[in-house]
């Protein structure tokens, strides 16, 4: 029997929040959706392949958990122990499996798995099953969620797809006062090497650019949330040939361009890429750097 559809709606937490257009913003507002709706194509088309392809993001989703708080904490200091049952958001929670693992660690709290990809989504409710996980289809920038409705949000190697500023103005708004936003996200940097190769190759805008970790430094700086960790680590992979480390991207959802000025891949293109690729070879193989920044910021009570 195949399970229920997923719904847009989450047992208690249901707010019709999505921001209206002004008349002036609807060529953003068309370009910005159907950016939106390539990545989530790209993921939902990964989902079978993602959890097998996903050697670095376990990784990196591992790390970002050792900044996860031992217990959720009350929404009043010294009102601790009053309060039974919490609520976790995973933002950009793929195929389900980060959401299952802080479902097993908090037992008083009800997870919320959000994700843009319906196909990620039902990947993940056909093979995770846990009576206090929520499957819900939203936007980070833009959550289907009440104010102030959240006592955590986890996210790994989800919001390098959106815009910084508008994550964590969601995040500040949807956290109760005293919640945590732990997460890992991308910085400047990332794929520097299929970006050099592809230049050499003639080609730009092929690779996703991201901002420094200083600017997004000041960014969390300027937000109203308090910054109580902040750190970058860089993770390198290698691959036997390029063919490898670009099926690997398309097996993780990850080939999205948001520039998309490059066009198709030709057979002479691939040449050249492989070509340029081959001068910066490694005797693990070819490399990829991945600049991985983890955060833990706090609301203010
Ligand atoms: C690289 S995967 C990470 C999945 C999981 N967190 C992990 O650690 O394996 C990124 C996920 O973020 C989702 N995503 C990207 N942009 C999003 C957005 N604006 N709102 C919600 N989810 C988004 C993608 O659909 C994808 O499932």
């Amino acid at each position: 029997m195949s399970p229920p559809p997923v719904q847009h709606e989450v047992a208690g937490v249901r707010a019709d929040l999505q921001p209206a257009s002004s008349a002036s913003s609807v060529t953003t507002d068309l370009a910005n959706a159907r950016v939106k709706q390539r990545i989530a194509d790209n993921f939902s088309r990964a989902a079978d392949s993602y959890d097998q392809a996903a050697i670095l993001q376990k990784r990196v989703a591992a790390r970002t958990m050792l900044g996860l708080p031992a217990q959720l904490r009350s929404e009043q200091p010294g009102s601790e122990g009053l309060q039974i049952s919490h609520r976790i958001l995973d933002l950009g929670t793929g195929t389900g499996l980060h959401s299952l693992t802080l479902a097993e660690r908090y037992d008083n709290a009800v997870v919320i798995g959000m994700d843009l990809a319906m196909g990620m989504l039902q990947f993940a409710r056909h093979h995770t099953s846990h009576p206090r996980i929520d499957w819900c289809s939203g936007d980070i920038e833009s959550m289907p969620l009440q104010s102030g409705a959240v006592d955590l949000i986890y996210s790994s190697l989800a919001i390098q797809w959106c815009n910084f500023e508008q994550v964590l103005g969601e995040v500040s708004r949807v956290l109760k006062p005293g919640g945590a936003f732990v997460f890992s996200t991308l910085a400047e940097g990332s794929l520097k090497e299929l970006d050099s190769a592809w230049c050499l190759a003639g080609e730009k805008d092929r690779v996703n650019r991201f901002d420094s970790f200083d600017t997004q430094k000041q960014r969390l700086n300027a937000s109203d949330l308090v910054r109580q960790a902040f750190s970058l680590k860089p993770e390198t992979l290698f691959y036997s040939n390029v063919i490898t480390l670009l099926r690997s991207l398309k097996a993780l959802g990850v080939n999205t361009v948001l520039a998309d000025k490059g066009g198709l891949v030709t057979r002479r293109k691939l040449a050249a890429l492989q070509q340029a690729y081959e001068k910066i070879r490694q005797p693990e193989g070819l490399p990829l750097t991945y600049q991985v920044i983890y955060g833990v910021l706090q609301k203010p009570y």
